[in-house]
């Protein structure tokens, strides 16, 4: 028996802070509002629904993850958040049309309750938004501090004992760490000098970890992935996860291919597009920020299915991804997958995928785990870079001499094993020799 780590208990309000409150965004509020009221189910949580087990497969001890953690209750979580849009919760929940009026119409006046607080936004980062509820500041370094007070007055008057925040803005322009990422310093002189280097989403994560705010990056951007802002989460003992939300054809990618490359079945083509009509599609139809998205989206195979390693099965994978935006579809993305397989003597197979999905559907249950993980991780001391929250994210965040585990069941073994050494229990191998012996 391991020595349970010492975690605070999760005593008072914890504060949820999303910079973007757009489709997934007001989908998780509404659904956490919805659950409160027992008037729909946590579907696709697995800190809400998932069990865990616990000791010999003969012991049958499988409790709850909720209460085996101890997790913040979802009634003491409230929410806030940034939007270049003024429009309050609900507003943009009907304008996102994820939620019928039926779900959306019982928690009206909760959802009215959260008005975005003005956004640091520069359209130089995201080319096909404009808006008018913005910040306004001489430099970085002022917008920067301007969110800092966002988030104090936010805790205050929330009476919040805790904060996390999660990154549900939109995609960004693709962009590498550079100089300007290198170090705490270089960072700060780039904030006060206006460095171009610097997106918008980089300013609220810096404010974030700057007020001890454990951060999550939902989506492709750069945002806590550089040495700078891992510097800071080590100097500030500040959790950090990242990045990108894994949900529809990513999920699938990360449940299918591992099962191929267990059977030696190998791979010669994977072409992949999806159709989507939500604000997401419209901002992900600018070549700068689709860029973005297919690098996260992208890295998944090469890792999975390692062609170094098994040059006869995946050396010639040709792997291709697209995003098309087409309004009529809304939030209700379809991603399409073919897969060119080859079995026993180089005989070809194929395989289709055609996964009609609910972008935000998918993406909230994601946010809930995550806001309630960072928290625990926060009170049990851990910070830096959450590895074991990888189950997540399409672009696992890594120490940078390690490579990102993208296996879904191998992401899980480690989420589930890193909540039982957390608590002071033995983690499961798997090894099962003891029930021969
Ligand atoms: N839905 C999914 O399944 C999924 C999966 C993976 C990643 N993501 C990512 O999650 C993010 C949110 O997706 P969505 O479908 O809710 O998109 P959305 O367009 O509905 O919402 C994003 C919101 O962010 C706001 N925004 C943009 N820049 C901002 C800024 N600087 N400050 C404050 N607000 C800002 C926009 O006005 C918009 O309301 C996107 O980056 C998306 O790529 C979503």
């Amino acid at each position: 028996m391991q020595q349970p780590r010492s975690v605070a208990p999760a005593a008072g309000r914890l504060g949820v802070l999303l910079p973007g409150m757009g489709a997934v965004a007001t989908t998780l509020m509404a659904g956490v509002m919805l659950v409160r009221r027992g008037l729909a189910e946590p579907i696709g949580s697995v800190t809400q629904l998932g069990t865990i087990r616990l000791g010999k497969r003969t012991d049958a001890r499988a409790p709850r993850i909720a209460s085996f953690l101890p997790l913040a209750s979802l009634d003491s979580l409230v929410f806030g958040g940034w939007d270049l849009f003024a429009d309050d919760a609900y507003e943009s929940a009907v304008h996102a049309k994820v939620l019928d009026r039926e779900h959306l119409d019982p928690i009206r006046d909760e959802l009215q309750a959260i008005a975005p607080m003005t956004a640091v936004f520069d359209p130089r980062y995201v080319k096909r938004l404009c808006g008018t509820h913005v910040k306004e500041g001489s430099t970085k370094a002022d917008l920067m501090e301007q969110v800092r007070a966002d988030i104090r007055s936010f805790a205050e008057r929330n009476d919040c004992a805790r904060l996390v925040a999660v990154w549900c803005g939109s995609t960004e322009i693709y962009e590498e760490a550079s100089h300007v990422h290198e170090s705490i310093e270089s960072f700060e002189r780039g904030l006060a000098n206006n460095d171009p280097a610097i997106s918008n989403s980089q300013i609220y994560g810096w404010a974030c970890l700057l007020e001890g705010v454990p951060f999550a990056n939902g989506s492709p951007n750069l945002i806590v992935d550089f040495p700078a802002a891992q510097q800071l989460a080590a100097r500030r003992h500040v959790p950090i996860a990242g990045k990108d939300f894994k949900t529809g054809q990513t999920l699938m990618k990360t449940i299918v291919a591992p099962g191929l490359k267990a059977r030696m079945l190998g791979v010669r083509g994977w072409f992949s597009t999806n159709i989507l009509g939500n604000r997401d599609g419209e901002v992900l139809d600018d070549a700068e920020s689709f860029k973005a998205k297919e690098v996260t989206k992208r890295g998944v195979l090469d890792y999975i299915l390692q062609p170094k390693t098994y040059p006869t099965l995946y050396g010639d994978l040709y792997h291709k991804v697209r995003i098309e935006y087409y309004p009529p579809r809304g939030d209700a993305k379809e991603g399409w997958d073919n897969i060119d397989l080859i079995g026993w003597l180089g005989y070809p197979m194929q395989m289709k995928i055609d996964f009609l999905c609910r972008d935000s559907i998918l993406a909230a249950p994601v946010v809930l785990d995550l806001i309630l993980l960072l928290d625990f991780a926060a009170r049990a001391g851990f910070h830096g870079i959450q590895e074991w929250l990888s189950f997540f994210f399409k672009c696992p965040m890594t120490a940078p001499e390690l490579y990102p585990e993208h296996d879904l069941f191998i992401q899980l073994m480690k989420l589930k094993n890193t909540m039982r050494w957390a608590m002071g229990a033995d983690p499961v191998t798997h090894l099962g020799h003891e029930y021969y012996d």
